[in-house]
């Protein structure tokens, strides 16, 4: 029996492909015996066949299991009548269920890949977004009111629980990093609009108490709109961004833009006991089931999750592999004879997936 249990769905668009991409890639680094994958159904075209999204079998198997890797899910014609898309829920029912409230995206800008921001080199974008997962302005989803067709609520909601866990988080995060590139503090940057609504003031407040506690670390404050702007002219002061989910969400696609875009862009989402793992890309219906799409967002969040799971169980096995597929991804994309898509070459997802392995065995 294989050490540790993993769920995987795969879901729908690219899913499948990226997923079973980083299936092969994980195998390849951990060897026999250490991880074991069982796939499970859910998504939107799950739900167009069986009018489940999230089934109770997956839920059970993902409750169970040591981790969960999920490829993406989501139809764009697949809604519900108020307009809103099915898909999502996969991933928002197992957030809540499952409680993974930190929803962690690292930044970071890999030598091979060009930056629409020139002057700033590889090393010199290394950031991490926390995103609050279980909270903010979509734990209402589902919950808002249509009235009379002329005026519709959804209501954001946060709480000092919610906030003080997802602050500790960041300020343990950055105490394990080595600060900002810029100037080597660490820091943690809460992202708001704490000048406009009493939420965010009260998000400000709570990370402040929490950052007592943290005297090494440096706290810093951007507004949600004026951090748009700083990630872009001076990426290189950013080591720990926290903010509110929608907020969270918003940021972490711009950061992924500067480091070469969606197909980059790692995401772990972690509780206290669960965590589930899956780029933060959407499922790319336009391209799927083509061999188009870049599995390396997918990939590098298989590496989080051994990195999770090896701290968790204090694992040196899995915290060796995380290290080994992102070493392999680095040297792939700093070599640049496999250059995936989305970021301007041509090769295939089985080419991308196979070409991590190459690097992974040398
Ligand atoms: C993300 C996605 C999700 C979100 C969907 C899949 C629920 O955009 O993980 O960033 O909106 O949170
Ligand atoms: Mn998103």
């Amino acid at each position: 029996m294989a050490k540790y249990e993993i769920a995987t769905i795969d879901g729908d668009g690219i899913g499948p492909e990226v997923c079973q991409s980083a299936i092969t890639v994980l195998k390849e680094a951990c060897g026999a015996g250490l991880l074991s994958f069982t796939s499970h159904e859910g998504g939107a075209d799950h739900y167009v066949r069986s009018g489940h999204v999230l089934p109770d079998d997956t839920y059970a198997a993902c409750k169970a299991a040591d981790a969960i890797l999920h490829g993406a899910a989501g139809m764009p014609g697949v809604t519900y009548p108020d307009g809103t898309e099915v898909g999502n829920d996969l991933h928002l029912r197992l957030r809540f269920r499952l409680d993974l409230y930190a929803n962690v995206r690292p930044i970071r800008l890999y030598q091979g890949v060009d930056s629409p921001l020139k002057h700033f080199k590889p090393g010199q974008i290394d950031y991490v977004i926390v995103r609050e997962n279980t909270e903010g302005l979509y734990a209402s989803r589902g919950g808002g009111i249509v009235l009379r067709d002329e005026v519709a609520t959804d209501t954001i909601v946060v709480t000092r629980k919610g906030i003080e866990r997802v602050a500790r988080f960041s300020f343990e995060l950055a105490r394990q990093r080595k600060g900002a590139p810029r100037d080597g503090k660490r820091r943690v940057t809460v992202c708001d609009k704490a000048n406009i609504l009493r939420t965010y003031a009260f998000f400000r407040a709570v990370c402040d108490d929490v950052a007592a506690g943290y005297p090494d670390v440096e706290i810093d404050y951007a507004y949600a709109d004026a951090i748009t702007v700083h990630m872009l002219k001076r990426p290189d002061f950013y080591d720990v961004i926290v903010a509110e989910n929608m907020f969270g969400d918003i940021i972490s696609d711009l950061g992924a833009a500067t480091i070469g875009g969606m197909g980059l862009s790692a995401s772990a989402e972690l509780g206290d006991t669960h965590g589930l793992f899956q780029g933060a890309h959407g499922s790319a219906p336009d391209i799927a089931g083509q061999n188009a799409a870049s599995p390396l967002a997918t990939i590098l969040s298989g590496a989080l999750m051994l990195r999770w799971l090896g701290d968790k169980h204090a694992d040196a096995a899995l915290t060796e592999s995380a290290q080994r597929i992102e070493l392999a991804v680095e040297q792939v994309l700093a070599k640049g004879d496999h250059v995936p898509r989305d970021l301007g070459g041509s090769a295939s997802c089985t080419d991308m997936t196979q070409a991590v392995c190459r690097a992974l065995s040398r």
